[in-house]
């Protein structure tokens, strides 16, 4: 089963099933298809994290997160008076961090891969060489970021059908450039794209419009095996990404929290049920902009404690079912949260499970196409604390474990996670959405353990977010009923309604026949659920 934001790559990764590979060699062809046909957040230009749980049992996760170029320094984003100038951090080549993706999955491919990848790469080759059908939804969103492919000449050549003509949905969508560079993938592995010429017009590029990456950079990038974070919920164990992403941290501190209450007879998205969530959020939250950054610059980060049944009985103590709780004193504002990025979730017929979060920042990252090589930059250095050390109610964060360093990691939220059950995969779950990602898992997971409900039902179900800071409740449209809405402002949360939170790519495999249901999330148009 293969569960991905769109429906060609979910096929690709069927295929790969199919003809023997395995759920490793899986995620790397469905990632490397979802570059092509799902642009918006798929990419080879960005970075991202996979976590892997064996039928034998081994877990283990692999960080192929974009690195701060070497050039780079902790007040790169303000200007000489020392002022920051709004999202200058998501803009133009200084915002893209040194890609990881081609890394990661060379790395994943030399461990568990029985592919080469010659082979894996021949589907997202032959996609954007021949090309495919636009859906409405892509033709629609390449319309609507015009403005931003017209700022760059590679941009608007790969987007726009020519300067004033848009591509209509059923075109079929060509990216020569792209083919060419992911042939070199498709030869070299991890030097077609960090040595050679795609190096080499990547740093030239980069060099020409003042942006930091240079060949060295590309040279001396590393992605990371890692040891995933591990909790337990109610019996079963969960298995999410570290630092420096915080999402399995986050996720593992709420669920110990939300272990102490009975939420199964609160009814779900009661107004009880959603304050003890919110309760929960706040509070690891606020842990995550305290503590959190790269593990290799911060090496007294104290997951262990944060990720702990006692911290969160202490922290449990602390909370009252009737009323809402001050946020722990703070005046932190934090941006909001686009729905970029992209998750996928795959499980082979020998019960191997991989899910897979990546991302390029925010929808189609930097909007810069390399010149040359057909794909979109990140601009995932807005991921950092961009002023050191001021930390107040404007939404400026300076905490010191995510200012910009060269080399350095920058914070995530993204949650790929995996349930095990009696030691076997039993649930994959991950999403797009910044920080409302880890929210997002979470409620799926309380879905599927403390609501009994099935995969598709628990994707599909409302969600909320509580971050900390602001302090409100984004709840979706229709989350909970007016009387409810009445009782969470009796207890003081302040609410705000949402439009939709997340994209969720799940599957769950039942224990006793094995039989994998997959759910992609209603809130996407071009996903699917493909199984055999
Ligand atoms: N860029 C979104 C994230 O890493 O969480």
């Amino acid at each position: 089963m293969v569960v991905t934001s769109h429906y060609l790559a979910s096929q690709v990764g069927v295929d790969v099933l199919k003809a023997g590979g395995n759920a490793v060699d899986a995620a790397v062809a469905t990632g490397l298809a979802l570059a092509v046909v799902h642009p918006g957040a798929g990419n080879i230009g960005g970075g991202g994290f996979m976590v892997v749980h064996l039928k034998d049992g081994t877990v283990t996760a692999f960080d192929f997160r974009e690195r701060a170029p070497l050039r780079s320094h902790e007040t790169m984003f303000l200007d000489s008076l020392g002022q920051y100038v709004e999202d200058l951090n998501h803009e133009g080549y200084l915002s893209v961090g040194v890609p990881g993706t081609v890394a990661g999955f060379d790395m994943a491919l030399k461990k568990f891969g029985s592919r080469s990848w010659k082979t894996l790469a021949e589907p997202a080759v032959r996609l954007a060489d021949k090309g495919f059908p636009l859906s409405w939804s892509m033709a629609e969103s390449f319309k609507g970021y015009a403005s931003d492919w017209r700022k760059f000449p590679a941009s608007a050549k790969s987007f726009l059908r020519s300067d004033t003509v848009y591509y209509q949905p059923g075109d079929i969508w060509k990216q020569p450039d792209l083919a060419k560079t992911l042939r070199r993938v498709q030869r070299s592995g991890r030097d077609g794209f960090y040595k050679g010429e795609t190096a080499r017009l990547l740093a030239a590029d980069m060099k020409a419009h003042g942006g930091l990456i240079t060949e060295e950079d590309l040279a001396a990038y590393e992605a990371k095996e890692r040891s995933p974070i591990r909790g337990t919920y109610r019996g079963y164990e969960v298995i999410s990404m570290c630092p420096p992403s915080s999402g399995g941290t986050v996720l593992v501190e709420m669920l110990n929290i939300l272990e102490g209450f009975e939420l199964g007879a609160y009814g779900h998205n009661s107004a009880a049920y959603l304050h003890a969530l919110a309760e929960a959020m706040r509070r690891a939250f606020a842990d995550r902009a305290r503590y959190l950054g790269d593990p290799d610059f911060n090496a007294d980060m104290p997951v262990a404690r944060l990720t702990s049944k006692e911290y969160a009985a202490d922290l449990r103590r602390t909370i009252s079912l009737n009323t809402v709780s001050k946020s722990p004193p703070s005046t932190l504002q934090f941006p909001e949260e686009d729905d970029h990025t992209t998750h996928y979730s795959i499980v082979d017929g020998e019960g191997n499970a991989v899910v897979v979060t990546y991302t390029l920042e925010y929808w189609y990252g930097s909007r810069i196409v390399a010149d040359g090589l057909g794909f979109l930059l990140n601009n995932e250095m807005g991921d950092f604390n961009h002023i050191p050390g001021r930390t107040d109610s404007t939404g400026d964060i300076g905490t010191r474990p995510n200012l910009i360093q060269p080399g350095k990691r920058m914070l995530s939220s993204m949650t790929p996670t995996i349930i095990a059950k009696n030691g076997k995969p039993w649930a994959l779950i991950g999403s797009p959405g910044g920080r409302t990602i880890i929210n997002t898992v979470a409620q799926v997971v309380l879905n599927l353990i403390d609501f009994r409900m099935n995969v598709a039902e628990a994707v599909s179900a409302k969600r909320i977010h509580h971050q900390w800071q602001p302090d409100v409740m984004r709840l979706e449209v229709n989350t909970t009923s007016r009387d409810s809405e009445r009782l969470l402002e009796m207890m003081g949360h302040r609410l705000r309604r949402n439009g939709y939170q997340g994209r969720v790519m799940a599957i769950v495999i039942e224990d006793s026949t094995g039989v994998r249901w997959g759910a992609s999330d209603p809130r996407d148009v071009d996903a699917a659920a493909v199984g055999y």
